[in-house]
């Protein structure tokens, strides 16, 4: 394999496009789909349409979690058949991945000459403000994993890419932001779903390693410093693709709310009376688990389809 991560990204590149139409081969916008959210895919046109698996891709990594899928999906979407690449299912560092092969994929939208990466995820709601099912654009993020030194810019730069010292006061591009509130608005005022309580938020996304969900302190820690959501994936993406002028819009679907209250000591009198079976039920409230994300996921995952739907039609890049 070639010596620098800009020729390996480079050959991936040629191999990829060997096998698209020239209508798909300069896909101008990215979607990164997260948990329960490849439905995505679905709002393609299904012609021309592409699809290749991660493991048949030279370089990619392979998905190991169950509910998450790993494919890429070459289509074109909406009237003006902007032409674009879905990420169905990425990478995460707590599979054991290096920070590189986490983000070896945007490296290769970039070079497919991808301008703008629309990233969603699911994650815990740490503002108590948020309920379950609610969609939260970023605004910002605190990489607490990159504090420890876990870093996708780590390493020689290559100048291929960008500079050494990417700034990221303004990585969530402001523009896809205002597109995002307008795109909700004129939704709602289409009556679609506004039945639903959903509401769309901006928020700060904290970004860290798992796979274990947080423990109460840890929730909040990460609330005293700010964050308004917590959440395993997305914040390595984005650096790399702001790394390379990449626009980002991140989505984060909330799909539980981490708990933000103490547990019980072991001398509380509100538990003395308790049997084993009320314990259980009363420490079990509130506690994280994969199958309530994904249940959340699977209920919300259609007005957050339609919202990045929407944001694209109005986009006509
Ligand atoms: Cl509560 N924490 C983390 N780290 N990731 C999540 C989550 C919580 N909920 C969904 N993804």
């Amino acid at each position: 394999a070639p010596a620098t991560l800009f020729a390996r990204a480079t050959e991936t590149v040629q191999i990829v496009r060997k096998n698209l139409p020239p209508e798909l081969q300069n896909p101008k916008v990215a979607i990164v789909c997260g948990s329960g959210l490849g439905g995505l895919a679905d709002t393609t046109e299904a012609s021309p349409r592409v699809e290749m698996w991660y493991e048949d891709v030279a370089g990619f990594p392979r998905s190991t979690v169950a509910g998450h899928e790993g494919k890429l999906v070459f289509g074109v979407i909406g009237p003006s058949k902007t032409p674009v690449v879905l990420l169905v299912g990425r990478a995460h560092f707590y599979e054991g991945h290096t920070m590189e092969l986490v983000t070896y994929a945007t490296r290769v939208c970039k070079l497919l000459s991808v301008q703008i990466m629309i990233v969603t995820n699911a994650a815990g709601g740490l503002n108590p403000d948020y309920s379950v099912g609610d969609i939260v654009m970023l605004n910002d993020h605190i990489n607490i994993a990159g504090f420890a030194g876990f870093h996708p810019l780590r390493g020689p730069n290559d100048e291929s890419f960008g500079v050494r010292f990417p700034p990221l006061s303004d990585a969530y591009d402001l523009e896809l932001r205002r597109r995002g509130h307008a795109a909700w608005q004129k939704l709602r005022a289409a009556d679609v779903g506004t039945s639903s309580k959903r509401r769309l938020h901006e928020g700060i996304y904290s970004f860290v390693a798992g796979p274990s969900y947080e423990t109460r302190a840890e929730c909040r820690l990460l609330r005293l410093v700010g964050a308004d959501l917590v959440g395993m994936s997305t914040v390595p993406e984005i650096i790399v693709a702001r790394h390379s002028g990449i626009r980002v819009l991140a989505l984060s679907l909330v799909t539980n709310s981490a708990v933000l209250e103490a547990g019980p000591r072991g001398d509380d009198p509100a538990i003395a009376g308790m049997n084993v079976a009320e314990l259980e039920e009363y420490l079990s409230r509130g506690r994280a688990n994969h199958e309530e994300v994904l249940e959340a996921g699977r209920e919300a995952a259609k007005d957050m389809v339609g919202l990045v739907r929407q944001i694209l039609v109005d986009l006509d890049v």
